[in-house]
């Protein structure tokens, strides 16, 4: 498993990262580190190449040669996906795209009945692969869509868990962008090269790479440019709002687009060794003056409009990799 409290160590002191055949493929300031970091993950895990991660200064020497196990490849573009599970935290979101494909709702299975997750599949079409569907549905106590970690990680477990688990998850929402990062309304990012978690903290030695929580994305970048998306870090927390100590760890972290559930999605599906790819669209920008909620409300409709045509979009693209 990569040592990512190593590698946060090295974060904002001198450091070089060298594949074993002496490659170099990053050094320099925090953010690019921890891009390289994962890119040597990800390049360690599809067996593409073997990484090792020298840090100078006052960090120690850290390998990546036990990477693999626990944590899921990235994709390579020309693996076969005839199966895709996506979930999404509203069914606001998920609408569109439930209509387009027709998706039909599925039980969900006996253990996970008491839970809210709505799960509906719909069978391979003409432009894309098999399909599960999954939101996290309406929370029983409050009658409000269950957003946030908490029911995203239940919600991909539960996914996971069916008869036939999917290639491929693929974690679809809305999210809050920056005009700082060149985000306008209705950007869609492609989840790259990782997941983040911006509000987690634990000063205890060694939870903090946990909290952290960064781990890679699966590999679709080839598809970004044909579907209009830009590719950044997905940030996640459980807030619709940025906290002053949330923004300086977006900041450090290199968040560009900040929402609630897609961490905790790529939490699960690297347990049970899945890849996990992300689309987000923005409603929001964070750094402007007009209230979130607002801005949120206003776009919500549009957003999901997008997602429905950029995740068909990007279905279609996989199948046709077939
Ligand atoms: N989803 C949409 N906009 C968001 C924001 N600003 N923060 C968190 N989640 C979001």
């Amino acid at each position: 498993m990569p040592d990512h409290h190593a590698a946060r160590l090295a974060l904002g002191r001198p450091y070089e990262v060298r594949t074993l055949a002496g490659f170099a493929v990053g050094a320099g300031d925090p953010v690019a580190a921890k891009a390289a970091f994962t890119d040597a993950s990800v390049a360690v895990s599809t067996e593409v190449a073997v990484g090792g991660m020298h840090a100078h200064g006052e960090t120690p020497s850290l390998s990546l040669l036990d990477v693999g196990a626990p944590y899921a490849p990235a994709m390579p573009n020309s693996e076969p996906v005839r199966r895709v599970a996506i979930v999404m935290a509203m069914e606001a979101e998920a609408a569109p795209l439930r209509r387009a494909v027709g998706a039909q709702d599925l039980a969900s299975p006996g253990w996970a009945s008491a839970l809210p997750v709505r799960l509906a599949g719909a069978p391979a079409g003409p432009s894309w692969p098999e399909l599960v569907l999954a939101v996290n549905g309406t929370d029983p106590i409050t009658g409000i869509p269950c957003i946030g970690t908490t029911a995203a990680a239940l919600t991909t477990h539960v996914v996971l868990n069916l008869p036939e688990p999917p290639d491929l998850v693929l974690t679809v929402g809305t999210c809050g962008g920056w005009t700082r990062a060149g985000a306008s309304i209705g950007t869609t990012y492609l989840a790259w090269p990782h997941f983040s978690c911006h509000d987690r903290r634990i000063d205890l030695p060694g939870f903090q790479a946990f909290a952290d929580g960064d781990l890679p994305a699966a590999d679709l970048r080839t598809h970004a440019e044909a579907l209009g998306c830009e590719l950044g870090i997905v940030t996640t927390g459980d807030s619709l709002d940025e906290s002053p100590t949330d923004h300086d760890r977006i900041v450090d972290n290199g968040g560009v687009a900040k929402e609630m559930e897609a961490a905790a999605v790529a939490w699960v599906c690297h347990l049970h060794g899945v890849p996990v790819g992300g689309i987000k669209t923005v409603t929001d920008l964070v750094d402007s003056a007009v209230p979130t909620p607002d801005q949120f409300s206003a776009n919500l409709a549009a957003a999901s409009a997008a997602l429905e045509s950029t995740t068909l979009g990007l279905l279609s693209r996989l199948a046709d990799a077939e």
